[in-house]
């Protein structure tokens, strides 16, 4: 419970927290919704009015917000140690436990190895470092250039704005890593090219592959990218994509790097993106529903293939000097391990993949029934409902038109959390909903 009142809430709301992606000015004058409960997929805010987690908390709260398992693990650790490090010389039992977890979870995808930090940014900083580093062990240490997608999302720390793929997210913030190169990314619904998601897919993976060509393959260390574009709009690449970049990238010896922060431990319907495609990457980024946001947690998961050059290379090069006081940390371990647990044993990727159809279905339906609607796209529970000013042309409405305003105010007061990202509604479920729904109860 909180000790200020609900009005002093209000009066007291977005005057001292510099709020992420938010002008302070705006946010003060059109006060941001203060969530003050949760429960199931359920959200109070703090007028006592109900809403259904249209967000999953931020694309994390995978398992819904009355998993007590993961806060009994959570209260246990605390009891028992609330924090260490695992800096040289020193680890604590649930980062073992949690490594080997993890590894083994993704042994099918040629996982042996993780590094841990607190989030999804730190996850992909890790990630591009260690790519430079491993190229360096391999004596080419002229490989160090990044390739990402436009309308990409990798975070904000330096790197990941870097090789992200919206000026939003770098103007203000340049002169970014030097080395980062981007290409059009497989846009079925905006793109200058064609209409056949099959050609796209091949246009787009031959764009990657002409500017590795172009930048020189022996100065590229890695491309990086969504399995699924999530803050970008949900934009689902043609089935074609992924195995032809990984071809691409095996044949110019570039690593590949897969940023599931979002696609990670179920949403797609499947354990990971990658899967989905039937690809293995080289490195992973995980965070979000690793730990189903309980604590923040982040993770960069390595395949045997780049671990090899740290295991037989320069002993002193070959030292990870990367690492966060909170990575690992043992309550985040702790929670990570209940959830992973928890996705096993409940099957939570077929769930999702199961109620994903019928959720996707609907929104389909939703869809053709309103003039808004563009464009709806999305797989597993994730989904994007991309708003246009015209439908037959396409347009897309103005930055801060009234109408997506409206449209966000109008759900919020129906009743239903969700998220706008300039035109587009996105939507990110908790992973079991519509069964329980289907079995006769409300969706808790
Ligand atoms: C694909 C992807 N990568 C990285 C991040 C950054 O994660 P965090 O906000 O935990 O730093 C996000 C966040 O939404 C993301 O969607």
């Amino acid at each position: 419970m909180s000790k200020f009142s609900a009005a002093e809430l209000k009066t007291e709301n977005a005057v001292h927290q510099l709020q992420p992606m938010a002008h302070p000015g705006t946010a003060r004058d059109l006060p941001p919704d203060i969530i003050a409960r949760g429960e199931g997929s359920w959200i109070w805010d703090v007028d006592g009015h109900r809403l259904i987690d249209g967000v999953g908390g931020l694309w994390c709260a995978n398992l819904g917000f009355s998993r007590k398992e993961i806060r009994d693990a959570i209260v246990a650790q605390l009891d028992e140690l609330p924090f260490f490090n695992t800096f040289r010389g020193a680890t604590h039992p649930r980062a073992i436990e949690l490594s080997t977890r993890l590894c083994k979870m993704m042994a099918p995808d040629g996982v042996t190895s993780v590094h841990f930090s607190s989030g999804g940014s730190d996850a992909v900083d890790g990630a591009l470092k260690l790519a430079r580093q491993y190229w360096k062990l391999r004596g080419q240490a002229d490989r160090v250039k990044f390739i990402s997608l436009r309308q990409g999302y990798h975070g904000t720390h330096f790197g990941g704005a870097s090789v992200n793929g919206n000026t939003g997210f770098r103007r203000a913030y340049e002169p970014l890593l030097p080395g980062c190169f981007h290409v059009d990314t497989p846009w079925l619904y905006r793109n200058p090219y064609t209409q056949d998601p099959q050609k796209l897919g091949q246009i787009c993976a031959d764009l990657l592959e002409r500017e590795i060509v172009f930048q020189s393959p022996d100065t590229v260390a890695a491309f990086i990218a969504e399995p699924v574009q999530g803050a970008g709009g949900v934009i689902v690449p043609p089935p074609n994509y992924w195995p032809l970049v990984r071809q691409i990238c095996d044949k110019y010896g570039v690593l590949l790097i897969a940023d599931e922060v979002v696609t990670g431990f179920g949403r797609t319907g499947h354990l990971f993106g990658t899967r989905l495609w039937g690809v293995k990457a080289d490195i992973w980024c995980l965070a979000k529903g690793i730990s189903s946001g309980y604590i923040p947690l982040g993770a960069t998961a390595v395949s045997a293939k780049v671990m090899e050059p740290f295991n037989s290379g320069d002993p002193v090069l070959g030292s990870i000097m990367h690492g966060y006081t909170y990575g690992a940390h043992p309550v985040a371990a702790a929670a990570s391990l209940a959830t992973l647990e928890i996705i096993e044993r409940e099957d939570i990727p077929g769930r999702a993949a199961r109620e994903g159809e019928y959720f996707m279905a609907r929104l389909h339906d939703l869809g053709r029934r309103h003039r808004l609607v563009g464009d709806v796209r999305g797989v597993g529970l994730m989904a994007g409902i991309e708003l246009v000013a015209d439908q037959g042309t396409r347009a897309p409405f103005p930055r801060g038109a009234p109408e997506l305003a409206r449209v966000h105010r109008e759900a919020y007061k129906r009743g239903a959390m969700i998220r706008l990202s300039g035109g587009n509604i996105i939507l990110s479920r908790r992973l079991m909903c519509y069964a329980m729904r289907w079995t006769g109860h409300s969706p808790r």
